[in-house]
């Protein structure tokens, strides 16, 4: 399998839910949605959703339908778009550029940006929780909805948006270093892969292997994220080069320098997949997103 055509594969499936699940720009509100919508189909890799269909399918295999896991997936896209809205702000780091496009506010105004992340992320709870949304059992949906949003929360990815905003320009300890990165991005990347592992009717212990996997390629990410800011160009990127150390982020290649920072990735990539080695041919495509997420230029 081709990890290139199965990403693209895989984002097609979830643009078609997000076409179902999110509300076309009219009525009262279509400035809102139009906002929603902007950064939503903005060109992301989608790969949180990604990373959970592939939990699902990798410990349910055939007996899991897609639909029932795709109102899922799409909250955990809702949640992490409205994080980029919200990150990209004036008052946070300050990016006219995402994905290659204007930011929310630059193009919809800052009070219309901040309206458009608090849109998706509460669009994220309604699709978790509406009854309709699929045949997933209640209590998969509520244990899917807790662990949610405490990934998205003060303990997760809110809480490592503070600390990361907190510590700009200031002498941080590895450990800080480490929890921001685990909690701005990789709580919220845990969550992708357990909820999945929900979806599919994981096991207890099947579910505790699928969380240390995703918390080893949620780190992963975000110290690639640290690299790729350095190493890669704003036009390879689509968002600004080099802000991080503009801004004085508490980021890897600043504490380790970039050959470290490089190994300190492939080794959480590593141990990611070693995680999965109870784990049968199913599990392949989390196999590939680990490795894509070390290997990848965006
Ligand atoms: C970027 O996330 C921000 C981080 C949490 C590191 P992605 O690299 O997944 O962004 P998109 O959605 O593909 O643009
Ligand atoms: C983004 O972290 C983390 C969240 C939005 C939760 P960064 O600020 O490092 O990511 P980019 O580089 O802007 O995408
Ligand atoms: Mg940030
Ligand atoms: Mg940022």
């Amino acid at each position: 399998m081709a990890i290139k055509s199965y990403l693209s594969e895989q984002k097609l499936l979830v643009e078609a839910a997000f076409e179902t699940f999110i509300p076309k720009a009219e009525g009262v509100v279509k400035k809102h949605i139009e906002a929603m919508r902007y950064s939503l189909f903005a060109g992301g890799k989608r790969i949180r959703p990604i990373l959970c269909l592939a939990a699902a399918r990798a410990v349910g295999g055939e007996s899991v339908d897609d639909q029932d896991i795709l109102p899922v997936a799409c909250a955990l896209e809702c949640i992490h778009t409205y994080s980029l809205i919200h990150d990209d702000l004036p008052a946070m780091d300050n990016d006219d550029l995402r994905r290659g496009k204007a930011t929310n506010h630059v193009l919809f105004g800052e009070a219309a940006a901040i309206l458009a992340g608090d849109g998706l992320l509460t669009w994220a709870f309604d699709l978790l929780s509406n009854p309709d949304s699929s045949k997933l059992a209640a209590e998969k949906k509520l244990a899917i909805t807790h662990c949610i949003a405490r990934a998205a929360g003060s303990y997760g990815m809110v809480g490592g948006q503070d600390l990361d905003i907190a510590n700009e320009n200031s002498e941080f300890p590895f450990e800080t270093l480490q929890t921001i990165h685990r909690s701005k991005t990789g709580a919220l990347i845990t969550a992708s892969v357990i909820s999945g592992g929900i979806c599919g009717g994981a096991a207890p212990d099947t579910l505790a292997a699928l969380e240390k996997y995703g918390d080893k390629v949620g780190l992963a990410f975000q110290i690639v994220d640290d690299l790729l800011n350095i190493t890669a160009t704003t036009e390879q990127l689509g968002k600004a080069a080099g802000s991080d150390a503009e801004r004085g982020k508490a980021t890897y290649p600043a504490h380790f320098g970039i050959e470290e920072t490089r190994h300190l990735a492939k080794q959480a990539v590593e141990e990611a997949k070693n995680r999965l080695t109870g784990f049968d041919e199913k599990a392949k495509p989390l196999r590939l997103l680990a490795d894509y997420i070390y290997t990848r230029s965006h």
